[in-house]
């Protein structure tokens, strides 16, 4: 197998040990002589993944008594209707930082008009292409929940700061869940895919407050109420078994590391090194507004003005240095690398020497 560094932002670079131990279990899953795609999900085998991914879960993120852990299928995408369908009873407040936080926007909009609600947008940054976080905001005292997305996973910012808010808080942790240690209790929910620090995709997860739910006069349909997958521990149907099978390694493996401390350390290193050489190189430009709002798992940036011919060029030569997923998104252009957690330091270290290399070839 060739060796690449893998910079895609999701699905992404995952931990080769993670992902051995799940070649192991299609094999033959805990002695059963069946594949973990074989075995029923009712088995006490199977049972056992379940009870175990979330206890993890609990472990690792300390997770406070009273919330419940759930893996559901359906994408963050669906985690957009079904918070204004479990939380809205009269009006929802969001913060528009990007194309994901506007989507979810969307669909409180739709559901406030199906419900008689009123969804509001607090703050929005899309003034500048969601090249900052809007400051300054206030939340209404009467809104059922305040909806954000703590990393913009396209845009390269993100919300760090676990801040108290005066009325329930929801966070779309999509793409940078378990990037850093997260004080729960400040959260009465927190969502997102697993395609990028948790496993693969097909399972989502939901941090929930039980005590939260149940408070809206509405009818919930079965599948999109929280209570029903409460009620079941996230078996009240199939679920998506192979992609717990891969998040619970690769949990296994963020445990064995040392946890949440240690993996934000590396995070830190790994995320300055890489802006060193982004602000220090004359051939790009940081895309984000302030240094404060910029992720430490999507890095954005651009080919400074002089250069703007080369973008074509350096996408060539990094792509020839084994450098993958570097193109930004196509609403922003330019580049991005994600480096999640299991994204190693020699990955950065390979993509900063092919941005010197270039600069010293075509400057
Ligand atoms: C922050 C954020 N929210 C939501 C989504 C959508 O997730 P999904 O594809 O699981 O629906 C993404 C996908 O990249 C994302 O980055």
């Amino acid at each position: 197998m060739k060796t690449v560094h893998n910079f895609n932002a999701g699905p992404c670079v995952l931990p080769k040990e993670a992902i051995n131990a799940a070649i192991e279990a299609l094999k033959d899953f805990s002695g059963t002589g069946m594949s973990v795609i074989e075995v029923s999900h009712r088995s006490k085998e199977w049972q056992a993944v379940m009870d175990e991914t979330e206890a993890l879960w609990k472990e690792i993120l300390n997770i406070p008594d009273g919330y419940k852990v759930l893996f559901l299928g359906g994408g963050a995408s669906t985690e957009f209707l079904m918070v204004p369908m479990n939380f809205m009873e009269k009006k929802a407040a969001y913060l528009k930082t990007g194309v994901w936080a506007k989507k979810a926007f969307k669909e409180a909009e739709g559901l406030a008009k199906v419900f008689g609600a009123e969804a509001v947008c607090v703050a929005s940054s899309e003034d500048k292409t969601f090249n900052y976080i809007p400051k300054g905001w206030t939340v209404p005292a009467d809104a059922d929940y305040f909806h954000i997305t703590t990393n913009n996973t396209i845009y390269g910012t993100e919300i760090r700061e676990d801040f108290d808010c005066n009325v329930p808080l929801i966070a779309d942790m999509s793409s940078d869940i378990m990037s850093r240690p997260v004080d729960v209790s400040k959260y009465t929910m927190i969502y997102g895919g697993a395609q990028k620090n948790v496993g693969p995709a097909g399972v989502t997860f939901a941090i929930v407050k039980e005590s939260a739910l149940g408070k809206v006069s509405h009818y919930i349909p079965t599948m999109l109420n929280y209570q029903t997958h409460v009620d079941g521990s996230s078996m009240f149907n199939t679920p998506p078994v192979f992609p717990i099978m891969v998040m619970n390694y690769t949990l296994k493996w963020l445990k064995k590391l040392g946890g949440l401390k240690v993996m934000e350390q590396m995070n830190i290193e790994k995320s300055n090194m890489l802006y060193d050489e982004i602000d220090r190189n004359c051939m790009f430009v940081g895309t984000v507004a302030n240094k404060e709002d910029r992720s430490r798992m999507n890095h954005c940036w651009v080919m400074a003005d002089k250069y703007k011919d080369k973008e074509a060029d350096f996408l060539e030569f990094a792509k020839s240095k084994g450098m993958v997923g570097i193109k930004g998104h196509r609403s922003v252009g330019g580049f991005r690398a994600s480096l999640y957690n299991a994204c190693p330091k020699e990955s950065v270290e390979a993509l900063i020497a092919c941005m010197q290399e270039f600069e010293k070839n075509n400057k």
